[in-house]
């Protein structure tokens, strides 16, 4: 049977863009159609690569009637607003993470995606199609190891000067709603929640270190979070790091630790660290850091589009990761601990 074709619109030009651009390119479904910024540059250098015709206003684009899907690579406080309006629109959808930069938007998006014949939400966390992320759910998931007893997870990258400055909308608090959390450790606050269930409470603290004066937002964050079943997960973020360190996540499990490091899964057997899945080896778009979960995922987004069925990193299933990096934040603010917030 031949397979659909959608045309697709590409809103926000910058880093990001590239990649779902890319990843599209190698889709034999998908045409990109239209593509959007408000730098000129970025928007002539975006129509040249595509194609596509170019817009200055975002607005013009959710309202065409040709357009099937609209990728939002925008900055955090822009996501709620262009995707509420595309989806009422009748545009579907595919966001990048964070779904939103503060609570109440996320909860409009959700609202707005889950009305009577709306259109499809998909939200980026494109780290949960990794081969060894994909891997370590099974290995929990068959209780092979026995049961899941909790996490430490660790994001210890390098941010400063013109990453911030340049940008217009990074390290300012109503721009891209927090830091460190929010931009680049979200990801795998999300993976503890996809591999070790819900997490209900969490006590924080969060400060601003070698880029205080620079940004209005943490670069630095630790917190102690509890699972619904009473399990444990330890968070350690920081853009003050020498270098940009591969993400670690330990997971414990009754019958021993696997370790994340990077994109590769291990065994912790004796102190010795034995491979289990050496990560993925598609070509890689982009920085190393964001993986190359993309092209699975919006593959996978697609495909759900095709076949008419339900795309499951839908908002409500993006939404806990947000309310992690927030509660996190707000029990900083508050020094206490406190219940999550709910979609
Ligand atoms: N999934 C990942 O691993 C990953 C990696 C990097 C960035 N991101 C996310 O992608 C999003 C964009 O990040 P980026 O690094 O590409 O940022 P960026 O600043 O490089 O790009 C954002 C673009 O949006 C444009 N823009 C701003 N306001 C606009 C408006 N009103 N209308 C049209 N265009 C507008 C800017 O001119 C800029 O070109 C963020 O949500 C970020 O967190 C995700």
């Amino acid at each position: 049977m031949e397979q659909r074709k959608f045309r697709a619109a590409i809103i926000g030009c910058g880093g990001i863009s590239k990649v779902h651009i890319a990843a599209l390119q190698g889709m034999k479904n998908v045409e990109i159609a239209a593509v959007c910024d408000i730098r000129e540059e970025r928007l002539q250098m975006a129509v040249e690569k595509t194609g596509a015709k170019g817009y200055a206003d975002w607005h013009e684009v959710v309202a065409l009637k040709d357009i099937d899907v609209v990728h939002i690579c925008l900055p955090h406080y822009l996501h709620a607003p262009v995707t509420i309006e595309a989806l009422n629109q009748g545009r579907n959808v595919i966001t990048e993470k964070p779904m939103a930069s503060t609570i109440e938007d996320a909860r409009a998006m959700i609202a707005a995606s889950e009305k009577e014949g709306a259109p499809m939400l998909g939200v980026i966390f494109q780290n949960r199609y990794n081969s060894s992320v994909q891997r370590a759910k099974e290995i929990i998931e068959s209780g092979e190891m026995g049961a899941f007893l909790g996490a430490a997870a660790s994001v210890c990258w390098r941010r400063e000067g013109a990453y911030y400055s340049e940008s217009g909308w990074r390290g300012v608090k109503a721009t891209e709603g927090a830091g460190s959390l929010i931009n680049q450790s979200i990801h795998t606050l999300d993976l503890l929640s996809f591999l070790g269930g819900p997490i209900e409470k969490v006590r924080g603290s969060v400060f601003t270190g070698l880029n205080e004066g620079q940004i209005e937002v943490e670069d630095n964050a630790m917190a102690v979070a509890l699972y619904a079943g009473g399990q444990r997960a330890l968070i350690h973020t920081s853009n003050n790091n020498v270098a940009d360190d591969a993400i670690e996540v330990n997971i414990h499990l009754e019958k021993g630790v696997l370790k994340m490091f990077g994109p590769k899964l291990y065994l912790v057997e004796n102190g010795e660290l034995k491979l289990i899945d050496s990560g993925d080896d598609k070509a890689i778009v982009g920085k190393t850091v964001w993986g190359n979960g993309h092209v699975s995922q919006l593959e996978d987004y697609y495909g759900c589009l095709d076949q008419g069925k339900h795309f499951w990193i839908d908002g409500r299933s993006a939404f806990p990761a947000l309310s992690l990096v927030l509660s996190i934040i707000r029990s900083s603010e508050e020094g206490k601990w406190v219940e999550l917030y709910k979609a």
